[in-house]
């Protein structure tokens, strides 16, 4: 799936850093990128913990007070998704591409919705 409205916090930054995340996962199903997907999985693991560490500065700035615990969120995705593209890594296959699109698209449209928003909510009502 691609970004979409019911996505928006509100919050410019983490919202195009979202886009650009749904992006690299969204072209690792694209076969005319096939050829590419080391680079893109390689992309994407920096993009991600990139996206975090903004996304948590934001927290610290704000004094967010649900910081420490949406950082242990973050920490446990990047854990899977490192484990995931090592197992990709180790046999390079379709299917495990697929789990890896369908594992970090379900997870951060998840967490957008619940987490994300909630932080947006807060940082919003300051
Ligand atoms: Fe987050």
């Amino acid at each position: 799936m691609l970004w979409n409205d019911s996505l928006a916090t509100g919050v410019a930054l983490i919202d195009e850093q979202h886009k650009e995340l749904f992006r690299a996962i969204d072209m690792l199903m694209d076969t005319s990128q096939k050829g590419r997907i080391p680079e893109v999985l390689k992309f994407l693991s920096d993009y991600v913990d990139k996206h975090f560490a903004d996304e948590q500065k934001l927290h610290a700035s704000s004094g967010y007070p649900k910081a420490a615990v949406h950082r242990t969120y973050h920490e446990n995705f990047v854990r899977t998704l490192r484990e995931n593209v090592a197992k990709y890594n180790a046999n390079p296959n379709i299917p495990a591409i697929l789990a890896i699109n369908t594992m970090a698209s379900n997870w951060l449209t998840e967490h957008i919705m619940v987490h994300d928003m909630e932080f947006s909510r807060y940082y919003k009502s300051r």
